[in-house]
């Protein structure tokens, strides 16, 4: 129907956008005090300051039951279709992503959300689509969880169903192995010909699900030449498999300050006045834990506490635009970041980091 006009497809050499800012916590699993607040005029706040300095996308978090521990890490998160409406017209120029859990809503209702949704912000809307791991949470849903195959394969079909219902003029049938449907329609269509798809497959499967479907690809690893690989392999596969291009970005924690040492400071003190319990939940659902290594699993333990499990950016100005260019240089088209504080912290990036990353070519 129209050209795409999300920031998400544009030509920023390195995308930059907020990750979690929805739920409480952010990605960090910390007592440490902090302003990220889960009310609406606050979200508001950290949305618009995002959109004035031009950042590229603000990416929710689908989470639907916390972590426990002292924080209950992320136990208090805003649903992110409602939220992206919100955030959408509140902003004008970053991309607005909802977060979907595939076995949560029905194709048919999802389709007709992320139409609205790209309705209201004029064509910036993206939709991560996720397959979801968290058992526990899951387990408050009447679908579950498959098994990790299965999930994809499930959302294969789901993904199918959902493009035909944004694209088809007629109605159709629908005969799967999961969806069986008769007579599917739906109007209005997205006002992109495909609002954004952004997938966060990183097992072989689901990078196999990225490649055949998604417009960009969220890859976490601390390795900088696994990321290299992991964006160089996907990128063929796209394009040999698939004839289509992918986009490959990362998530950090970026703790920037003055001085090295204050922002080591904070780095410190997050890890002081960890919440171990919630980390350890988290990773028990994953299925990482272990007695027999523990070292390993401290220092692993604390990349959890941190960023999620992603890498953190820790430094001044200039450090911290080291670290994106070094993503750049291996393969990361973009870099979503959490911070301790979200508004002032945005603040401070479009102020010191931005012309930073300017100077080095990484935005325009
Ligand atoms: C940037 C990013 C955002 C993600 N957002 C969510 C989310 O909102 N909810 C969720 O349950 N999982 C989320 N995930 C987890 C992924 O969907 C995926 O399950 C995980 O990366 C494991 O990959 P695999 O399914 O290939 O094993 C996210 C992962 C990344 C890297």
């Amino acid at each position: 129907m129209s050209q795409p006009t999300s920031p998400l497809l544009g030509d920023q050499p390195l995308k930059i956008g907020a990750f979690a800012p929805n739920a409480n916590g952010g990605i960090t699993m910390t007592e440490a005090t902090r302003s990220l607040r889960v009310s609406w005029e606050h979200q508001k706040k950290i949305a618009q300051s995002l959109d004035r300095w031009g950042f590229d996308v603000t990416v929710p978090i689908a989470r639907w039951k916390g972590f426990g521990g002292s924080t209950n890490f992320n136990g208090s998160a805003l649903e992110t279709f409602t939220w992206a409406a919100g955030i959408a017209e509140a902003t004008e120029n970053i991309a607005v992503v909802a977060t979907t859990h595939v076995a949560t809503l029905d194709p048919v209702v999802a389709a007709k959300m992320a139409a609205t949704v790209d309705h209201i912000s004029g064509g910036r809307f993206g939709l991560n689509v996720v397959m979801g791991w968290n058992s526990v949470e899951m387990a408050m849903m009447q679908n579950g969880l498959l098994n990790h195959e299965e999930r994809y394969a499930y959302g294969a079909e789901w993904l199918d169903f959902v493009e035909r219902l944004w694209s088809s003029d007629e109605a159709f049938d629908v005969d799967g192995k999961f969806f069986r449907a008769v007579g599917c329609e739906s109007e209005p269509k997205p006002l992109q010909d495909r609002p954004v798809i952004i997938n966060a497959g990183n097992s072989k499967t689901g990078l196999a699900y990225s490649a055949k479907y998604a417009d960009i690809n969220f890859f976490v690893s601390s390795d900088l030449d696994q990321m290299a690989a992991h964006s160089a392999a996907l990128k063929k596969a796209a394009r040999e498999e698939h004839d289509r291009e992918i986009q490959t970005m990362t998530a950090a924690m970026v703790i920037c300050r003055d001085t090295e040492a204050e922002a080591r400071r904070v780095h410190d003190e997050i890890l002081e006045k960890a919440d171990w319990v919630s980390a350890q939940n988290l990773m028990a659902i994953h299925g990482v834990d272990s007695d027999s290594w523990k070292e390993q699993m401290t220092k692993f333990k604390e990349r959890f506490i941190l960023a999620h499990g992603a890498t953190s950016l820790v430094g001044t100005p200039e450090q911290v635009v080291d670290g994106l260019q070094q993503m750049a240089d291996h393969g990361m088209q973009g870099v979503l970041m959490g911070f301790l504080n979200y508004a002032e912290e945005i603040d401070y990036i479009g102020e010191k980091v931005l012309p930073l990353m300017q100077q080095a070519g990484l935005r325009k």
